[in-house]
């Protein structure tokens, strides 16, 4: 991968943190040392998602939450103004400016000495379904015992079980549910997250956990991007009557959520059995008249052709995609839809049939990756056990799967242009792994291989491997 030359020898302004010695910095960018914005051209596809910008004796220096410079810890330091020898900080390059004796202690930077760790963008996780009340684990033990995803919902489980106890839940508790998952997800290395309404199916319920998402973005250093979904299911009062709930939600719950400006996106279970791709179309089509991007459900378990509308309206992402035709892949790629797999899913479900995530590189997909966290079908938070999935089952490289959690992650949730890289002018969010190399992330399995997080600049996991604390509520 070509990177661009550099002109500038010392930056202005000292960096406040530095962080060094990275044995592999995965940067999933071309132009790491640029803030001319020529990286915001979109996701990976194809052969580039496996070429992610790996600089080795990586450094990466911020201030004011913003990364400064990226490259080798040589260059890094040579280009550092105010650097003099500190614990952690080896040594400054020779000839640099504010070589030792220049800064006083109190300015010296933050120092994270990567040695022999990896360095990746923080996790994207493009596809949750963060805020609901109550647990399903009961459901879990039915599968073990044979039930069908599909049975336990037309049963009244399933979602409408969620339903319920969401229903009955205040703001408060649903935002301390989300707050307490965040945290678990920002001890695994996500530092932004997608999160669906679609436990409420009612207008009040709806908004209520689109608010707690809201509140727990602005509480919590992780960034919550919200989706309405109140096309999830059929609630109980609409029972047997799914066009009627239809023209609630096209004539109630999204106008209601268009106005109070709560969601970005609009998302659809488009399922047999659930919602037809002739409702779909209704559902997104009124969203877009809404100003919500769409999003969809797609071909999770039968393949009725969501992918193809996908295409047809040029969806930010189509989701799941395990049963997708060949057709559906094509279109995906025609239409530059990102397409979001979700292994664990089919992980939780005991199924082995995963997404063709080879046919849709081949087929010139860009490929993201997300946990679609819910109490359901996914418990899992963790976006280093969704990329041992990826590689494990659906056979990609640890490269394709990095690219697929971070940078393409971020374009299907319309983040393209803020997170996952590791590039200059970019907000400083980027983890450190404790594992030698970016191919040795999908193989500790079972193991969290994330040892720190920095959000916007702040380190906000410390040493996970070490003892594991949270420190984010301490800055
Ligand atoms: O993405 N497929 C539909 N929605 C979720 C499951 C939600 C649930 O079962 O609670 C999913 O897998
Ligand atoms: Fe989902």
């Amino acid at each position: 991968m070509t990177l661009n030359i550099v002109t500038k020898t010392v930056r202005e302004e000292p960096s406040d943190l530095l962080l060094i010695h990275a044995a592999e910095l995965a940067t999933c960018s071309n132009a790491p040392r640029s803030d001319a914005c020529s990286d915001s051209d979109g996701p990976w596809r194809g052969a580039a998602m496996g070429d992610i910008g790996i600089i080795r004796d990586g450094a990466i220096a911020v201030r004011s939450g913003v990364i400064v410079d990226v490259g080798t810890t040589q260059e890094v330091l040579s280009r550092e103004p105010l650097c003099e020898p500190s614990p952690g900080l080896p040594s400054c390059a020779a000839g640099a400016p504010g070589a030792p004796g220049a800064s006083s202690a109190s300015g010296a930077p933050h120092v994270i000495d990567a040695s022999g760790c990896t360095v990746l963008p923080g996790f994207v996780d493009a596809h949750t379904h963060l805020v609901f009340a109550g647990e399903r684990y009961r459901e879990h033990v039915m599968r073990l015992g044979g039930a069908k995803y599909l049975d336990i919902l037309a049963a009244g489980g399933g979602i409408l079980s969620t339903l319920t106890s969401t229903r009955s839940a205040s703001l408060s508790e649903l935002v301390a549910g989300a707050m307490k998952r965040l945290d678990v997800m920002l001890l695994h290395g996500t530092t932004t997250v997608e999160a669906k309404s679609g436990y409420g199916l009612d207008i009040d319920t709806e908004l209520r956990q689109l608010e707690a998402a809201k509140i727990a973005s602005e509480e919590h250093p992780v960034d919550v991007v919200s989706t309405f979904m109140g096309a999830h299911a059929v609630p109980p009062e609409f029972k047997g009557d799914p066009e009627g709930y239809l023209d609630f939600v096209l004539s109630e719950a999204l106008p209601a959520v268009g106005r109070q400006r709560i969601a970005e996106f609009c998302d659809v279970f488009c399922e047999e059995g659930v919602f037809s791709v002739e409702q779909s179309r209704q559902v997104l089509l009124a969203g877009m008249e809404h100003g919500l991007r769409p999003k969809i459900h797609a071909d999770e378990i039968f393949p009725i052709g969501g992918a193809q509308l996908a295409a047809e309206l040029g969806a930010v992402s189509a989701d799941h995609l395990a049963a997708a035709s060949k057709e559906g892949i094509r279109s995906l790629a025609r239409a530059g839809v990102v397409a979001v797999l979700l292994p664990a899913t089919m992980f939780t479900l005991m199924s082995q049939a995963y997404a063709d995530a080879r046919g849709m590189i081949d087929a010139g997909v860009a490929v993201a990756l997300a946990t679609d966290f819910n109490p359901g079908t996914s418990p899992t938070m963790s976006m280093p056990f969704v990329v041992t999935l990826a590689c494990l089952q659906m056979k990609m490289t640890p490269a394709e799967a990095v690219c697929a959690a971070t940078r393409n992650a971020a374009w299907a949730i319309g983040r393209g242009d803020r997170a996952g890289t590791i590039q200059v002018g970019r907000d400083a969010d980027f983890i450190v792994c404790d594992v030698p190399a970016v191919d040795a992330l999908p193989f500790s399995v079972g193991v969290n291989p994330v040892r720190d997080v920095v959000k916007r600049g702040a380190h906000v996991v410390k040493n996970a491997g070490g003892g594991g604390r949270l420190c984010h509520s301490l800055i």
